[in-house]
């Protein structure tokens, strides 16, 4: 595992998206993992004013976003996808065709998870996955647990992380759905390398039992510590109880 110190979360930001820029100009058909949230505002706030005027080609990229909400059709403004539209994808010439997502509300969401791994496994598999963590340990919505589930799946979201969602649904964490779907442990790890980023105190604990802990799926990102081509880029904040 690399840990990578950052100054403050707009130096990890501009970092993490020359490291994707590049990546894509590598690959152009590189199979990009996406999270949502607040930690990767930064990045995609990086990597829109970075592709402007085609300067980057997104054409032949894929994207895999982590999770989305249950019951929720993706044109709700709650949506993950919307986060993502309004973020990214909007901003780059990326094809429709290549975003995938779990769709919340497919009639029939064991079917969709399903559909969802196909089409991972059909695009190759993904070759870099980015990552949040929550402050209890989560990463997608892979939630401690005495056990963790290996594939997509439907997962019951805990209050903590309904209320670290809250201001998408106008404050409000109760209007924040129950259930999500959510990539598995094995589609995570299964990604040929992973960057996981956290900024802020609040975040410092989880990272500590991340990197220094025990491997326990009451910190579902610790499994990470199994995986051969990790890097954690941290503020200061979320470095905060890290040994030197
Ligand atoms: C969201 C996701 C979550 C977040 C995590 C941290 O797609 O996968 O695991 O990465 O909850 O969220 P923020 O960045 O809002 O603290």
């Amino acid at each position: 595992m690399i840990i990578e110190r950052f100054e403050d979360e707009d130096a990890l930001s501009a970092a993490l998206a020359t490291f994707v820029l590049e990546s894509i100009v590598k690959n152009p058909a590189l199979v990009l993992g996406l999270p949502t949230g607040r930690t990767p505002l930064g990045l995609y706030r990086e990597l829109r004013e970075r592709s402007g005027g085609n300067r980057i080609d997104w054409s032949e990229v894929r994207t895999f976003n982590l999770d989305e909400f249950a019951g929720l059709d993706p044109s709700h403004a709650g949506s993950y996808r919307s986060y993502m539209q309004a973020e990214l994808f909007e901003h780059i010439a990326i094809p429709d065709s290549r975003i995938g997502f779990l769709n919340g509300a497919a009639q029939d969401l064991a079917e969709e998870c399903r559909r969802y791994d196909d089409a991972i496994e059909q695009a190759g598999g993904i070759d870099l996955q980015l990552l949040g963590i929550g402050a209890n340990g989560h990463i997608g919505f892979n939630e401690p647990a005495s056990g963790l589930c290996a594939q997509s799946h439907v997962a019951e979201l805990e209050r903590a992380t309904r209320e670290a969602n809250a201001d998408r649904f106008g404050g409000d964490w109760t209007a924040v759905p129950e259930r999500a779907l959510s990539m598995g442990m094995a589609t995570i790890l299964h990604a040929r390398a992973i960057v996981l980023i956290a900024t802020g105190s609040e975040k410092a604990a989880a990272v500590k039992g991340l990197v220094e802990g025990m491997i326990t799926t009451a910190l579902p990102a610790s499994l990470l510590q199994v995986h051969p081509r990790v890097t954690i880029m941290v503020d200061p904040g979320a470095a905060g109880l890290l040994s030197d």
